[in-house]
């Protein structure tokens, strides 16, 4: 177990325990199109800014963590004439938009806001930052002649084409397009942008995307159309309503909307600039290039931190909805648990690279990790707690158990979840090898004071187990908590750095063994 003066040291100064309580840390998710369902592709960037959220609470920050819809695409008006609602487009945003809400909800997601891109707030936050832009003769009139993808709903260049006529991702033709829109002065940026990167090297993350985008700004980059004439979905331009902005350009505003800016100023100051943008890969160029230049521009602070993660297959193949071997992050939800569907994520796919998702592999390791060690260890302790201690906690021995917390925050604040549940596993595996070798059952009847020693500690590190998991399985610390007696919410209202501390578990707790936390599949 690490001193308090070794967390605090590990964390370093920007996190210390001195840190008062009103820092911020904001952390947002791209905005999802509500073409369809969410996936569980989606889901898992979602889940990846939960635990960050969580963890982020649990040390003391106040913590604003933001995912929501865009709107104003034209495939989601698509969708709805696809779907019999080409007279009913708002309304069919309204349930689209309700059911991505409802669906972070059902799996214990906690965003402290949802931002739709047609809500009046984000409406008068791009107009603010659309005049700022203006202001700063960033935006002028030309001709677009080119290729858009609407899949991307991106503008492509001839030489990113695919056979000279596709979408490198989407696999689709590319429309012609031929008007006159107004332009963003893009390419003013690339020095500073360029300059930014260099200066800021924890900006784009992972390391391996970065060259990707040094080489987009230096080489392709070039000044973007953000309105379309021919569009029906979008905002209007303030100055010229016959255009409407382009999609992106108003996606990316949502970070600022959604904190107050042009609302709420003395909130939108707390919490800009924003802390992580987690994204998916296929949509870095955007928050590396596009967005911070739009912000210099505005005269706005930039991000600290974009992290592309990678994107996942599903048993090997593509997600596609032609295949339709989308999986619904709701149903493994109900099967197996929320938590179960974190854990396997966050084990399986280390975070920024790609990954395949299998439901044989999560069920696997629903059955060897979850149930043969974690459920198993709490099971075995409960139950000889119960039966050598009178279901009470007895003495907490002072004798520790090495528990890795340096390596574990380390690990969390780098997105490197897996190694943060390595450092879990690992007193989970040992405590499970400490009984088998123990045996105390066939020692009770010749030194049941030693038992009683035994079980003391187990049910500790079964407390620091429970505070391990706390961002990462939620749901599953709270059944630890609640068996050992701790009222949960009274537990997580605990100052952090204190409620680590070995020996927390009060001698005389009354102990409420539970039903086995992960069930044999039937
Ligand atoms: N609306 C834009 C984002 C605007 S942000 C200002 C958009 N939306 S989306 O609905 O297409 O969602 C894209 C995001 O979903 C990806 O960046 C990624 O975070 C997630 N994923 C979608 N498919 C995925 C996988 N197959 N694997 C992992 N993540 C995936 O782009």
């Amino acid at each position: 177990m690490h001193t308090e003066e070794e967390i605090i040291h590990v964390i370093g100064g920007e996190l210390s325990r001195e840190t008062p309580p009103s820092q911020t840390y904001y952390l947002t998710t791209p905005i999802y199109y509500i073409n369809d369902k969410p996936h569980i592709g989606h889901a898992y960037t979602t889940i990846l800014g939960d635990v960050l959220a969580r963890y982020y609470r649990l040390i003391g920050y106040d913590v604003a963590y933001a995912t929501g819809t865009d709107e104003n695409s034209q495939k989601n008006v698509s969708a709805a004439i696809a779907a019999g609602r080409e007279y009913d487009v708002a309304l069919y945003l309204d349930e689209m938009s309700d059911l991505w809400k409802q669906t972070w909800k059902e799996m214990n997601i906690t965003n402290t806001d949802f931002i739709r891109t047609t809500e009046e707030r984000h409406l008068v936050a791009v107009l603010k930052f659309w005049t700022a832009v203006e202001k700063t003769g960033d935006i002028y009139k030309g001709t677009y002649s080119g290729w858009y993808c609407g899949g991307c709903e991106a503008f492509i260049l001839e030489s990113e084409l695919e056979n000279g006529e596709n979408c490198a991702i989407h696999k689709k033709r590319v429309e012609k397009i031929e008007e006159e829109n107004y332009f963003f002065r893009l390419t003013k940026y690339r020095t500073a942008l360029l300059e930014y990167i260099t200066l800021h090297p924890e900006f784009i993350e992972p390391d391996s995307r970065k060259h990707e985008i040094i080489n987009y700004i230096k080489d392709h980059m070039v000044d973007m159309s953000i309105s379309r004439q021919s569009a029906t979905a979008g905002i209007p331009v303030p100055t010229d309503p016959k255009h409407r902005i382009y999609v992106w350009f108003d996606a990316l505003i949502n970070y600022l909307s959604v904190i107050g800016y042009g609302t709420d100023e003395k909130k939108f100051a707390h919490y800009w600039p924003v802390n992580m943008h987690l994204v998916g890969k296929d949509i870095i160029k955007f928050h590396c290039g596009l967005w911070p230049a739009m912000l210099m521009s505005a005269g706005l602070q930039l991000p600290k931190k974009v992290f592309a993660h990678g994107f996942f297959t599903i048993e090997g193949i593509k997600m596609s909805k032609s295949l339709g071997n989308a999986i619904d992050p709701l149903e493994v939800g109900k099967r197996f648990g929320n938590d179960v569907l974190r854990y396997f994520l966050l084990r399986e796919i280390t975070c920024g690279d790609d990954g395949d998702f299998s439901m044989k592999r999560l069920a696997d390791r629903y059955q060897t990790d979850l149930g043969n060690e974690l459920g198993n260890l709490v099971q075995r302790v409960m139950g000889m707690a119960e039966k050598y201690c009178g279901g009470r906690v007895p003495v907490i021995p002072l004798e520790q158990t090495q528990v890795r917390w340096k390596e574990y925050h380390e690990a969390i604040q780098a997105l490197r979840f897996s190694s943060a549940l390595d450092c879990v596993w690992e007193v989970v595996r040992n405590a499970n090898k400490f009984i088998d070798a123990q045996k105390p059952w066939a020692i009770y009847n010749e030194n049941p004071s030693a038992v009683i020693l035994m079980m003391g500690h187990l049910l500790e590190l079964l407390r620091q187990i429970a505070w391990l998991l706390v961002p990462i399985m939620p749901q599953s610390a709270d059944k630890i908590f609640d068996q050992l007696g701790l009222t949960v919410s009274e537990e997580l209202q605990r100052p952090y750095y204190e409620a680590i501390v070995w020996g927390g578990l009060k001698e005389g707790t009354h102990l409420k063994k539970g039903e086995s936390m992960f069930p044999r599949l039937s």
